[in-house]
């Protein structure tokens, strides 16, 4: 009987119920049956939540709680609508605008966090120059189709450091592409120290910058890192 369990669970992939259905204690048939199937489905949802959580590629979060009143953030966005992933079900973008330090990779950092182990949210973490070292590569080993399939599965892509360093001209182009195909369809996190008037020097081409901001500035929310005394927020839009 022992071996027909064995032969039976593993056939229907019921992994944790082919090792611990002998450790579950239960007062009727039916209780036992719920016990199983509960524990075999929690166990699954683990195994996903890891998996996704490897897949992210989130550096490591500080151990220290986010402090909220060192960002402002227009009306209509809270901090529920951040870590509760409604944004993304929304599909809005989320741009983080600051100096060095301030917490913008600190918060994406977080909000990726809560999406994948609350919501189950597919996520992924690049630096801006990581993304498009990637992309490059993938275009000369003529694989750029099969990344883009990669990227087109996930729910939120957290853009870290956009402005730190200039862009070529087909790195610029290749992350536009990248833009555009989220535009609408899934959400972005962009995090930078660069008013929009100063992205002309990261992308290299003023028709591409403000192809890159009309993309991103619908269904978008500005926020923006103060720091424990930084004003950034006035300096934003000049140019
Ligand atoms: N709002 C904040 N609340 C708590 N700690 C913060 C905050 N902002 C920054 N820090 C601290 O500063 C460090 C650097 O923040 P980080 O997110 O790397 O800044 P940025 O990405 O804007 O350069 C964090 O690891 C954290 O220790
Ligand atoms: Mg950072």
């Amino acid at each position: 009987m022992e071996l027909a369990i064995q032969e039976y669970a593993k056939r229907l992939k019921l992994s944790w119920i082919r090792q611990h259905y002998h450790d579950v204690q239960a007062a009727s048939n039916e209780e036992y049956l719920l016990r199983l199937l509960e524990l075999e489905v929690q166990q699954r949802e683990e195994r996903r939540v890891n998996l996704l959580l490897s897949q992210a590629a989130l550096p490591k979060i500080p151990s220290i709680p986010f402090k909220w009143d060192e960002i402002e953030y227009n009306q209509g966005l809270t901090k529920d609508y951040l870590l509760q992933s409604q944004f993304i079900k929304n599909q809005e973008n989320l741009i983080f605008y600051g100096g060095v330090g301030t917490g913008k990779t600190f918060l994406s950092t977080l909000i990726g966090l809560n999406a994948i182990q609350k919501y189950g949210n597919q996520v992924r973490f690049y630096t801006v120059a990581g993304l498009v070292n990637r992309l490059l590569d993938a275009n000369e080993k003529g694989t750029l189709s099969r990344f883009f399939k990669q990227l087109e599965k996930l729910d939120l892509l957290i853009l870290d450091e956009l402005g730190y360093i200039p862009l070529h001209k087909q790195g610029a182009e290749l992350l536009f592409q990248v833009i555009s195909m989220c535009y609408e369809r899934k959400s972005l996190i962009i995090t930078t120290n660069l008013r929009f008037g100063e992205w002309n020097h990261v992308f290299g081409d003023p028709i591409l910058t403000e192809a890159v901001i009309d993309r991103l500035i619908h269904h978008s929310h500005l926020v923006v890192f103060k720091g424990p005394s930084n004003r950034m927020k006035e300096s934003l839009l000049q140019s």
